[in-house]
């Protein structure tokens, strides 16, 4: 039978109410839909093609009978229930951090590299979402010309952070507008004070530091991005650094990307081509008429968006990409989804 059940877990957050619509759209045919989240949500009401599904309250019983699961509702809940889901005999697509860096899991662009999902024990994580687009434009110019070091800075939108992450950041924008207090309970750490308004402002913290002065998010960055590409996550081969920022966008992160070829010295023209013809990535790059990716198109939009492509004059092999994509699609609930699809393509679920 090729119907898959699936369940989707944390179907009514920011990112479930995405994974919905990319289930819908994608080739996998579904027999049945289980729509999970906390017992705050159960017995709520969403569409999924258009036929009303009745919200459950995720518990390990809710996942006897499925082959697929899609999850996206916290570390600590794919933590409690995904190894109860794969006892029962389902794959889990898990769009949190809680299984990336384990060995046995493979952290997948399918674009990238499909092929580690042969390796599956049941669960594949999808990367951070800064981590994917950044790696989904530096592959095809990894491919052809090597790479040797790549620099990032980031500007990430508030729904990173989730549905309640953009309320406040809308809230207080008004209040500032106001002249009144900004309410402040979510960034840059939800679960960890202090915490500080986003609105009008920018926030050099993105999850919990780290004892060397990096944060988490930046952690996730470095090693995701080197167990994707080498299949290392300490592999020295590519140096990787990166500076996370959250900014006062709702939808859409984007990069400053520094990076160095291997042995070769490509032309903006040649790394342009490679762009354009990148699965996945539109080049929309053209100063003279002030043409770039920018959050407010991309946003709702499949693509990864790579513009402002330029040498370091004084560092030959050394690049700047500006690249940008939908933190919520691309980012998280669609490469969710094309994973998902691959693993049924490949017969692996
Ligand atoms: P709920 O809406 O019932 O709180 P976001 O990333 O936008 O904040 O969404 C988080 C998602 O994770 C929501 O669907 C949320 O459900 C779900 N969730 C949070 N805690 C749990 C839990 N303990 N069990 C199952 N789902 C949860």
């Amino acid at each position: 039978m090729n119907k898959k059940n699936v369940a989707i877990l944390g179907a009514t957050g920011a990112v479930g109410s995405r994974l919905i619509k990319c289930l819908e759209q994608s080739n996998i045919e579904v027999n049945e839909i289980k729509l999970l989240a906390s017992k705050r949500s159960a017995g709520t009401t969403l569409k999924f093609n258009d036929q009303d599904v009745v919200v459950k309250e995720a518990t390990p019983e809710e996942f006897d009978g499925i082959d697929l699961v899609l999850a996206s509702a916290g570390g600590s809940v794919s933590k409690k229930f995904l190894p109860e889901a794969v006892k029962r005999g389902a794959v889990c697509v898990d769009n949190t951090s809680a299984f990336r860096m384990e060995e046995d899991v493979p952290l997948v662009i399918p674009e990238v590299n499909p092929d580690s999902l042969k390796d599956h024990h049941g669960i594949i994580a999808n990367p951070n979402c800064s981590t994917i687009q950044m790696v989904l434009a530096l592959n095809p110019i990894k491919e052809k010309y090597g790479l040797k070091q790549v620099i990032v800075s980031t500007y990430q939108a508030a729904s990173g952070a989730g549905q309640s992450a953009i309320n406040e950041l809308k809230k207080d924008s008004q209040q500032y507008i106001n002249g009144e207090k900004m309410d402040a309970n979510i960034f840059p750490v939800k679960s960890d004070k202090p915490h500080y308004p986003l609105a009008f402002n920018l926030l050099p913290q993105i999850d919990v530091f780290e004892e060397d002065g990096y944060t988490h998010e930046e952690w996730k960055m470095i090693h995701e991005t080197k167990k994707i590409l080498l299949n290392d996550m300490n592999s020295k081969d590519i140096k990787v650094t990166a500076t996370c920022v959250r900014v006062p966008v709702e939808i859409g992160h984007g990069e400053a990307v520094y990076f160095e070829t291997d042995n070769q010295e490509p032309e903006i023209s040649d790394l342009k081509n490679l762009i354009s013809q990148g699965s996945g990535l539109v080049l929309e790059d053209d100063p003279k008429k002030c043409i770039y990716p920018q959050p407010i198109n991309a946003a709702g939009k499949n693509d990864t968006f790579v513009g402002r492509l330029r040498k370091d004059e004084e560092n030959p092999g050394n690049y700047h990409m500006w690249v940008v994509s939908d933190n919520l699609l691309k980012g998280a609930a669609l490469n969710t989804v094309q994973i998902a699809e691959k693993l049924v393509e490949m017969k692996l679920v």
